[in-house]
C-alpha cells in the first residue's frame, strides 16, 4: 500500500496541467521570435538556406550519411520522381570512445571509412570505374565533376550554417563531446577525410535530421498540402519548419534563392527555456541536469527525449528505493511475492549506474496492460537487473514511467502547437465548411423547426466524428520521426490532448493537424537537399574551375588534360 501511494506521489510530480501547457506555448512563441531576430538566445532558430520543399517529382541517385545518435548510417537513395524512392543502407554503431575523442579527425576518419566500405559493397561498379578513370586521366580531379556522388550530410547537432554545404558546430549534444570540433566546419572535416581516401564523393549539403524529415515528408506526403514542420522525438528532440523570409530579421550571410519568400529554419528547440522560466523542474530533473556533461543546456530535450527519459526514471526509482518505508523491489520473504521467490536487485543492476537504464522500458511499461504485468516484469529483470519483481513493484514502475512519458509527450505537443500558432498556418486555407454545431445547438434548432439547418449540422457532426470533415486544403501537415513517437503507445494522443488545451488551436484546430511518420526521413531528406544543392552548382563549375587551375600551372600541362565530352 505504501508503495502504491508513493508511486502516485512521485507520478504527480510529473503532472503537466493544461495551464502549464498554455504557459509553455506562450514562452515558446516568444523565444521563436527572439531567435529570429538575433543570435545568442536560448532557441537558435538557425536559417538553413533551404528555401523550398520538394513536391515528389524529384529524381536521381544520391548518397546520404547520418550522424546524430547511437548509429552512423550510410545510404544511397534513388529518387524515382513519383513520390517513391529506393533506399539501400548500412548502419554501424558509433564506438563510444569516438563520441568523446581527443580530436575531430578520429571521428571523421571513421565516418569516411564507412562511406568507402558502403561504396565498395553497394556501388562497386561505379566505384571501380572512378578509380580506373582516376588512373587514366591526369587532371588533378582525375574525372569529371558529374561522375562524383553528391552526398547529403545529416549532422544532427546545432550548427551555425553559413551555406548549403558549410556550417560550424555550435555545441555537441546527446552525449557527444569532442571540444576540438566546436567552431569548425563539419562538412570540411568530412570532405578532408573523404579526399584522403580518394573517394568520388562531394559533400554537397549539410542537413539537420529535422530538416531532412521535413523534406522527406514533403516528398512522400499524400495530397498537395505542403509540410510545415519536421520534428524528431528520438534520442534527441528538435524541429525545423518553413518560415517566411520576412520574419527572419537577423542577418543571413550565405547565398540562397529569394524567390520562394520562405526558408526552412532549424529551431534547435532542445534548448528552449534553458532558464527554466516555465519548464517543470522536479528534483529528478535537477539531479539529471547537475550530473550531465552539459548542465543548464538542452533543458527542454532533457525532459523529452529518449536519451534522458530512462535516466529520469532511474533517478526517481532510486529515490523511492532509498526510503525505508517504501518497499520497492523489496519482499520480506518469498510468500510476499506471487512468484514465490524473493525480489533481488542484482549487483550489476543498471539502477546503480548513471545513463544505464534504456528508455525502451517506458514503452514496455505502457504497453503491458495484462493482469500479471508479466512482460514488464521480464523487462524489469533484463533492463533494470531486478529479479522476481512483484506485481506491486511493476505497477509502481508503470505508474512513474507513464507520468514521465506523458509529460514528455505533452511538452512535445506544446512545441508543435507553438510552431503552428507562430506560423499562422491555421488561418490559411480555413474553408467555409461550417464547424460542427454542439449537440445542444442542434436540439435548439430542432425545437425551433430549423430542420434543414439541424440536418446539415448533424451530418457535419457525424462526418467530424468519423474524422472526414477536414478538407485537404485545411490540413496542416507535420512529419515526425524518432523512437518515442514511433514506439511509445499513445504518444501522439498525449501530444494532441496538449494541443487541444491551447485556445488558439482547440479541438477544431487539432483535427486539422495531420501528423505522419517520415521513417528514415533524414536519409531521404538529405538526398533531396543534395539534389537541390547540385542544381544550384553552376553546370560549368568543373570546366571553369579547371581552366582557372590550368592558367596557374601554365600552357604545357594543358596538353596532358583529357577533357571528356559530356
Ligand atoms: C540536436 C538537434 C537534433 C536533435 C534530434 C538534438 O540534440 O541538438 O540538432 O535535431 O537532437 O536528433
Amino acid at each position: 500500500m505504501a508503495l502504491a501511494a508513493e508511486a502516485k506521489r512521485v507520478a504527480a510530480e510529473f503532472e503537466l496541467t493544461d495551464d502549464d501547457v498554455r504557459k509553455t506555448v506562450a514562452e515558446f512563441v516568444a523565444e521563436m521570435d527572439e531567435g529570429l531576430a538575433k543570435d545568442g538566445g536560448a532557441m537558435s532558430q538557425i536559417p538553413t538556406y533551404v528555401t523550398g520543399v520538394p513536391n515528389g517529382t524529384e529524381k536521381g541517385l544520391y548518397l546520404a550519411v547520418d550522424l546524430g545518435g547511437t548509429n552512423f548510417r550510410v545510404c544511397s537513395i534513388q529518387l524515382n520522381g513519383d513520390t517513391t524512392f529506393n533506399l539501400v543502407q548500412s548502419k554501424v554503431p558509433i564506438p563510444r570512445e569516438l563520441m568523446v575523442a581527443e580530436t575531430a579527425k578520429e571521428l571523421f576518419a571513421f565516418l569516411a571509412k564507412q562511406i568507402e566500405t558502403f561504396l565498395r559493397a553497394h556501388h562497386n561498379d561505379h566505384f571501380e570505374k572512378q578509380l580506373r578513370r582516376r588512373q587514366t586521366v591526369s587532371t588533378p580531379e582525375g574525372y569529371r565533376d558529374e561522375h562524383i556522388f553528391r552526398l547529403g550530410f545529416t549532422f544532427s547537432f546545432p550548427v551555425k550554417q553559413v551555406g548549403i554545404n558549410r556550417g560550424n558546430l555550435i555545441r555537441w549534444t546527446k552525449g557527444f563531446n569532442i571540444p576540438d570540433a566546436v567552431g569548425k566546419d563539419v562538412c570540411q572535416l568530412l570532405q578532408t577525410e573523404i579526399d584522403l581516401l580518394k573517394l568520388p564523393v562531394k559533400v554537397a549539403a549539410l542537413v539537420n535530421d529535422t530538416v531532412g524529415t521535413l523534406m522527406a515528408r514533403s516528398y512522400t506526403s499524400p495530397g498537395k498540402t505542403s509540410t510545415l514542420l519536421g520534428a524528431i522525438f528520438g534520442t534527441g528532440t528538435n524541429g525545423a519548419y518553413v518560415e517566411k523570409l520576412s520574419k527572419i530579421t537577423k542577418p543571413l550571410h550565405g547565398d540562397y534563392d529569394k524567390t520562394t519568400g520562405e526558408m526552412v529554419v532549424n529551431t534547435e528547440w532542445g534548448s528552449f527555456d534553458n532558464r527554466l522560466k516555465v519548464l517543470p523542474n522536479t528534483e529528478y530533473d535537477a539531479q539529471l541536469d547537475r550530473d550531465s556533461v552539459n548542465p543548464g543546456i538542452q533543458m527542454f530535450e532533457k525532459r523529452i527525449s529518449g536519451m534522458f527519459l530512462g535516466e529520469i526514471l532511474r533517478i526517481a526509482l532510486v529515490s523511492m528505493m532509498k526510503r525505508p518505508d517504501v518497499p520497492l523491489f523489496r519482499d520480506e520473504n518469498s510468500s510476499h511475492n506471487d512468484y514465490h521467490s524473493t525480489t533481488t536487485i542484482n549487483e550489476a543492476s543498471p539502477l546503480h549506474t548513471q545513463w544505464a537504464v534504456d528508455s525502451s522500458i517506458l514503452s514496455i511499461a505502457e504497453a503491458d496492460n495484462s493482469v500479471g504485468l508479466r512482460a514488464l516484469r521480464q523487462q524489469i529483470e533484463s533492463l533494470l537487473g531486478v529479479s522476481a519483481a512483484s506485481i506491486e513493484d511493476a505497477l509502481a514502475v508503470k505508474e512513474v514511467a507513464h507520468a514521465i512519458a506523458e509529460r514528455a509527450a505533452r511538452l512535445s505537443g506544446a512545441a508543435v502547437a507553438a510552431i503552428v500558432i507562430h506560423t499562422g498556418r491555421l488561418n490559411q486555407g480555413a474553408s467555409s465548411v461550417p464547424q460542427p454545431k454542439s449537440a445542444a445547438a442542434i436540439v435548439e434548432d430542432l425545437k425551433n423547426f430549423h430542420l434543414a439547418e439541424a440536418a446539415s449540422a448533424t451530418a457535419n457532426k457525424l462526418a467530424d466524428t468519423a474524422g472526414i470533415a477536414v478538407n485537404e486544403e485545411e490540413i496542416v501537415d507535420i512529419g515526425v520521426d524518432g523512437s518515442l513517437v514511433e514506439f511509445y503507445p499513445g504518444y501522439e494522443d498525449y501530444m494532441r490532448a496538449a494541443m487541444r488545451a491551447v485556445p488558439e488551436i482547440g479541438a477544431a484546430g487539432e483535427r486539422r493537424i495531420r501528423i505522419g511518420i517520415a521513417k528514415d526521413g533524414s536519409g531521404v531528406g538529405a538526398a533531396l537537399i543534395a539534389l537541390v544543392a547540385a542544381k544550384m552548382e553552376q553546370s560549368n563549375d568543373y570546366v571553369g574551375d579547371l581552366r582557372q587551375r590550368l592558367e596557374s600551372v601554365g600552357e604545357a600541362s594543358q596538353e596532358q588534360v583529357i577533357l571528356e565530352e559530356k
